[in-house]
């Protein structure tokens, strides 16, 4: 073997190595929200060095070390920043240098604190439950013909929603989860006044506990909304002047109104059971001016970026190990909608992974 080819061989064992262990990556992220390490940081007010985060952590000092290594992990994969202190002798060697590092939050750490909007860490806890990633271990099974039309359905004898309504902590943590994702969604609403200008009425279809139709009605108080779904999800939630809640199976019917809106909710459904739903939509608004509006991830390879594929890519087969649905690139979607009776569309990408899709008769 010539020392090319070596090199490729070993290129190729570091490139199964990271991707064989990366989902640690996932549970080192789980472990810091579960420890509030970003909350200590942030309450520190200043970068914090590790005896004090750990003193923070209210752990065993003897775990120092094992604090460092979680965090080195972490600060590599951009969650935390680690900043040297000024005064750090340069005679020291490298280890002892990182282990004086004090720690500070990035973007996507400042993402996961408790007390600010918006806050991300209940959907950090709900994707990586372990009712989530127990069906990706069944994906083989599942592939041979193991019972169960998902993985999810072979680990667990049931399908995610039934599990939901089985499970009333796991359904809160995953309402909660879905509210925090809506919650980003206000940064941007004020920018889409043509999409809900001189709408009356909306329905939010399986719009969980009306996180997003709150902020809808809040931005745009002259529309009425009510919001559609499951009853173990929207039980006792109380109805206000403009914002009403109906429990009941977007598969059997749904209200009419002015527009639809179904956010995050296709994604979930094979294209056999979107027809179904789209159809259901398409009676429930009028010819003349009605619309739905799709907030879902669109995949572009042509035009995204590397990183924004795969993380697509990878929500894609999550959703695929969960339930039927799967993400869908425009002409997937142009096909539902077509194929469901409706006449021409328009996306924007303005939601980061997710765009908005405007459906017309
Ligand atoms: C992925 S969540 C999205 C929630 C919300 N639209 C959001 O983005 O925050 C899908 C929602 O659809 C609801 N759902 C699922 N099947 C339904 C059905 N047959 N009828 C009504 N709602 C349903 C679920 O309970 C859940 O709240």
């Amino acid at each position: 073997m010539d020392l090319v080819e070596g090199s490729e061989l070993f290129q190729a064992q570091s490139h199964l190595y990271k991707y064989m262990s990366s989902c640690t990556i996932s549970m080192c992220l789980k472990c810091a929200v579960e420890l509030g390490i970003p909350d200590i940081i942030h309450n520190h007010g200043r970068p914090i060095a590790l005896p004090d985060l750990v003193t923070a952590l209210e752990i065993h000092p003897s775990k120092t070390r094992f604090v460092y290594r979680l965090m080195s992990l972490l600060v590599h994969s951009g969650f935390f920043a680690a900043t040297l202190p000024l005064d750090t002798n340069q005679e020291q060697g490298d280890h002892q240098k990182e282990e004086e590092a004090a720690y500070d939050l990035t973007p996507s750490s400042r993402l996961l604190l408790k007390d600010k909007l918006p806050c991300l860490s209940p959907f950090v806890l709900a994707l990586l439950d372990p009712c989530l990633i127990t069906p990706c271990l069944f994906m083989g099974k599942w592939f041979k013909g193991d019972r169960g039309t998902t993985p999810f359905e072979s680990a667990h004898g049931m399908q995610f929603w039934e599990y939901a309504d089985h499970n009333p902590a796991y359904n809160s943590l995953f309402n909660e989860a879905m509210a925090c994702d809506s919650e980003m969604l206000n940064l941007v609403i004020k920018d889409c006044k043509p999409v809900f200008q001189g709408l009356g009425s909306l329905v939010d279809v399986g719009g969980g506990t009306g996180k997003f139709a709150r902020i809808i009605t809040e931005t745009f108080p002259q529309l009425k909304c009510t919001v559609l779904d499951r009853p173990h999800v929207v039980a006792n939630l109380p109805d206000t002047q403009n914002l009403k809640f109906i429990a009941g199976d977007m598969f059997q019917s749904i209200p009419s109104a002015d527009a639809l809106l179904l956010k995050l909710t296709l994604h979930s459904y094979s294209d056999e059971e979107c027809l179904k739903i789209l159809k259901k939509c398409r009676e429930a608004i009028p010819s003349d001016g009605g619309k739905v509006i799709v907030i879902d991830i669109v995949i572009n390879k042509n035009e995204d970026e590397h990183e924004v594929t795969e993380t697509k890519l990878l929500i894609d087969v999550m959703r695929m190990s969960v339930a039927t649905g799967r993400e869908r690139s425009q002409r997937d979607w142009e096909k539902l909608f077509l194929g469901s009776g409706f006449s021409r569309y328009n996306i924007a990408p303005i939601f980061g992974l997710k765009s908005l899709i405007e459906v017309f008769p």
